[in-house]
């Protein structure tokens, strides 16, 4: 595993683990109004579940969640897919162990603590890729997009959301001064037009949408 940020990372979201399921869920004032003010009612369940509509419900093939965190958006989805195979993967001992609580020893799901940046998994083996806000967090964001592009079959789709940089100056201004020095944020960031010259190095179609400071996107390799 690689060593950048390791203690940074897992005591980050150690630290964090009895809140961060509220605030992502919005599940409380305090949260709400957090997301209000400083991400502009940006809806994470709403881009959850738009980005998991991708997916049919009769889906059969093999599916990467990086980072999977605690499964909060997608433990309900990949339940109910029980003829896909499926590897849920996050850096953090603690988020994994939340995860595996969700999960309840499901046999088609796989839980794997590793670096998004050195996938355990072989080139060109998983039809779908599915990162929740993860590339705002990974220390080496262009290996993780290298990384997940190669594991990608071709005709393979890479879905996800993550902050970008440039959109909402409260938001810009909370990842500076309180996120990432906190650790749950890692710099550099990117700007909307630098995804989409990543992304379109990598895949042959991508699709780009954004809220507020998320950016969410469809890509076909
Ligand atoms: C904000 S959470 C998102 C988790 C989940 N997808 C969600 O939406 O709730 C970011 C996650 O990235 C993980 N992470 C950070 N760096 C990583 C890396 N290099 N490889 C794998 N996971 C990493 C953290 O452990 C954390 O669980």
């Amino acid at each position: 595993m690689s060593k950048i940020g390791e203690d940074k990372i897992s005591n980050a979201y150690h630290d964090s683990k009895n809140i961060y399921n509220g605030v992502l869920t919005q599940g409380n004032i305090f949260a709400r109004a957090y997301i209000k003010f400083f991400w502009g009612g940006t809806d994470d369940v709403a881009i959850a579940q738009k980005l998991l509509s991708f997916i049919p419900d009769d889906f059969s093939g093999t599916i990467l969640d990086v980072p999977c965190g605690t499964t909060v958006f997608t433990a309900e989805k990949w339940l109910r897919l029980k003829n896909a195979k499926i590897t849920c993967l996050d850096y953090s001992a603690d988020m994994l162990q939340q995860a595996r609580q969700r999960l309840d020893g499901a046999a088609h799901i796989t839980l794997t603590q590793g670096d998004v940046g050195q996938l355990p998994l072989e080139n060109q083996s998983v039809d779908v890729v599915m990162s929740m806000n993860g590339f705002h967090a990974f220390p080496d964001k262009l290996k993780a997009f290298d990384e997940t592009c190669c594991v990608l079959r071709p005709g393979g789709k890479f879905i996800a959301c993550f902050y970008i940089r440039g959109k909402l100056r409260r938001t810009d201004w909370l990842v500076r001064r309180i996120l990432a020095p906190k650790g749950w944020f890692t710099a550099p960031f990117h700007t909307e037009t630098e995804i989409g010259e990543i992304l379109s190095a990598r895949y042959s179609k991508v699709e780009i949408h954004t809220d507020n400071a998320i950016l969410w996107c469809v890509c076909e390799k």
